[in-house]
């Protein structure tokens, strides 16, 4: 039953390389793992996996080898000893880097005669293989539409482009805003007293909500480099993010997570751009852009 789906080697199984190597089980795939602790591997080897000796054996049994390690350097380390098994298949490193270490590891990887397709995870293991689990992809083209049917697998897939930093740039972004938020959400709950769930169900979430309904509208001020305020002028929220640093010292929280925020604003209204949105602080933030 499972003879004409593609072969998958997936080459990582710590929380989500077992994640990924699961999702192609249920869906059938003949699917060999590597791990270097061997115990890792235990339950998927019980729900049908094969479990390859050495990284090299991993890489002979599939076209495609998966690959989620903790580091681009990990990765090199794992496939260097399997580099010369790699001609023909087509690499998917879904392992989190940099724009400039996936780059290079395309480079390498190519250089050994395979295809490389790099990605970014955008979900925690228990979403992999369900409809809200997004990974994006750049590099080889031709890989990500050959083996498309079985990367989706995992969840939805975006390709963006044929550079191979593209999809690790989009993560790191996608992450950066993320970790805003999570950054705006630990100050605001150290500031109130009572149980944090309530305070984030009943105001926070539903306040946070409301305000990624601007963003769209930042968004637009930025692409057009025109950031006359329409509604919020930054010199007002300089104020707010005074006052916000004030109440804040006086609880006994400490501000540092808002401090760098502030301090650009506060550079941005004493330059004039006061009469902005706070979309102005792009300016600010691009200093040396490429
Ligand atoms: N977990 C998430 O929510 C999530 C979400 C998106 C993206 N990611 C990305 O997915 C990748 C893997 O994350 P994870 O959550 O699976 O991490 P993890 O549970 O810490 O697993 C790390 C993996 O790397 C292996 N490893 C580390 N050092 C090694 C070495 N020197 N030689 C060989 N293998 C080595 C580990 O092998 P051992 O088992 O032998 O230690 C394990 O397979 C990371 O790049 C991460 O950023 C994770």
């Amino acid at each position: 039953m499972t003879k004409n789906l593609t072969p998958v080697t997936v080459v990582g199984l710590g929380d989500m390389g077992r994640a990924l190597a699961a999702a192609f089980l249920d869906a059938g795939h003949p699917t060999t793992v590597w791990n270097r602790t061997p115990h890792r591997a235990d339950d998927l080897v019980r729900r049908g996996a094969t479990r390859a000796a050495t990284a090299a054996d991993a890489v002979r049994a599939s076209r495609v080898v998966v690959v989620c390690l903790l580091d681009y350097p990990t990765v090199r380390e794992v496939l260097a000893p399997a580099g010369g098994e790699l001609a023909g298949r087509t690499v998917v490193n879904l392992t989190n880097g940099t724009p400039a270490q996936a780059a290079e590891a395309g480079d390498w990887v190519r250089g050994l005669g395979a295809d490389y397709l790099d990605g970014g995870i955008m979900a925690i293991p228990p979403m992999i293989g369900q409809p809200g689990a997004l990974i994006l992809y750049s590099g080889s083209k031709g890989a990500y539409e050959a083996e498309r049917e079985l990367l989706e697998r995992l969840g939805g897939s975006r390709f963006l482009g044929t550079d191979p930093g593209a999809a690790a740039l989009h993560d790191l972004a996608l992450l950066a805003g993320m970790y805003g938020l999570f950054g705006g959400f630990l100050h605001a709950v150290a500031m109130v007293d009572g149980p944090a769930r309530g305070f984030t169900d009943e105001l926070l979430v539903p306040w946070l909500t409301a305000m990624t309904g601007v963003l769209p509208e930042l968004a637009d001020q930025i692409d057009a480099g025109k950031y006359t305020a329409q509604s919020a002028n930054l010199a007002m929220q300089a104020v707010s993010l005074a006052n916000i640093t004030t109440a804040t010292v006086d609880r006994g929280v400490d501000p540092a997570l808002l401090a760098p925020l502030r301090a650009l604003a506060d550079r941005r209204v004493s330059e004039g751009s006061g009469g902005d949105d706070i979309s102005t602080l792009v300016e600010g933030l691009r200093v040396g852009a490429r």
